[in-house]
């Protein structure tokens, strides 16, 4: 018999072809978010579920789903999977790196631009009919060329953000557990620093860590009162991250000049706070929001769930200690 395959959400077709050549699917072509009780009733039989970061594989999930032998999360975060409960099971968690770094970073830096340059409020001012002449101090921002990035996190798209940097001649900064190796260092010309002496000098903080126990509120009250009050903060990781009512707090005060924001506490709710801002640019948590990233996103993550259960190794498993 084939191995049954939920795949929770609508994606890119590409996915189910390549899962239905080996495994049942069940499929529902909807947007909508399956809620605790649906996706265990869902999970019931299935031996692999493709899953996005909007559903909580929870360690209740995962001891409600007898027969799962693999999760393949269609994103590079996995923070909504509990993976130490997957690994105890033995079922085999994946995710989708690689193919959305330059999309990511890419997106970054539209989203540092947007934020210095105020493009977001330049735009509603103009639809909104108040643009009646050229004046010498009409919406003036901050200067991107040549200012400090500190790159929080010099992983896979840290770094090709560090390399869009470049060429916008900014010095870089950054800080990570580990110095990168030298050779990706003299690449980047970029430095490794404490946390604490990238958020002094830097005109630009982006974040690109995981969500993990130790990354989760990175950023406080601390930290926020370290930045330059000229200093603008992106994040386009995930985002408990940042402590948001902190960085509302702080944006209020006049703590730091600016917050770009792909990615939010308690998506898809935004703080109030935020709303309120004229100087923080929010976006939908469109980070690898292309057609050709996601629609390889969804590819790879089918690919690997169809892997497994064909008994193979897939191509980027997360508790890879589970395929012995
Ligand atoms: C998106 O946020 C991802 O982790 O791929």
């Amino acid at each position: 018999m084939k191995p049954r395959v939920l795949v929770t959400r609508h994606v890119y077709p590409a996915a189910i072809a390549i899962l239905q050549e080996d495994c049942t699917v069940d499929y529902h072509a909807t947007h909508d978010v399956l809620a605790p009780d649906r996706l265990v009733r869902r999970l019931q039989h299935a031996q692999g579920v493709v899953c996005q970061l909007t559903d909580a594989l929870t360690a209740d999930v995962i001891a409600e789903a007898p027969q799962l032998k693999v999760i393949a999360n269609i994103a590079v975060g996995y923070d909504n999977v509990d993976v130490p409960a997957a690994t105890a099971r033995g079922i085999v968690v994946t995710h989708t790196p690689g193919v959305l770094t330059e999309a990511t970073a890419d997106l970054t830096f539209a989203l540092l631009l947007a934020t210095a340059r105020r493009l977001p409020e330049a735009e509603r001012f103009l639809r909104g009919g108040r643009w009646q002449r050229w004046d010498v101090d009409l919406l003036c921002g901050a200067d991107v060329h040549g200012r400090t990035l500190g790159i929080v996190g010099l992983g896979r798209i840290g770094q090709a953000v560090a390399r869009r940097a470049r060429g916008f001649g900014m010095p870089l900064l950054y800080s990570a557990p580990r110095p990168a190796p030298e050779a990706i260092e003299r690449e980047l010309q970029a430095r490794h620093v404490p946390l604490d002496t990238l958020l002094q000098h830097s005109d630009f903080v982006t974040l690109h860590v995981p969500l993990r126990d130790d990354t989760r509120h990175l950023i406080s009250v601390e930290q926020l009162c370290r930045m330059r009050r000229s200093a603008i903060l992106v994040n386009t990781s995930r985002g408990p991250i940042v402590d948001e009512a902190a960085l509302v707090a702080a944006l209020e005060e006049g703590l730091l000049a600016g917050a770009g924001l792909d990615v939010f506490e308690h998506e898809p709710q935004v703080h109030p706070g935020l709303l309120a801002l004229p100087n923080v640019v929010l976006l939908p948590h469109v980070g690898s929001a292309t057609v050709p990233v996601r629609t390889r996103m969804c590819a790879l993550a089918a690919g690997d769930c169809a892997a497994v259960l064909r008994g193979e190794r897939p191509a980027h498993p997360v508790n890879p200690e589970v395929l012995g």
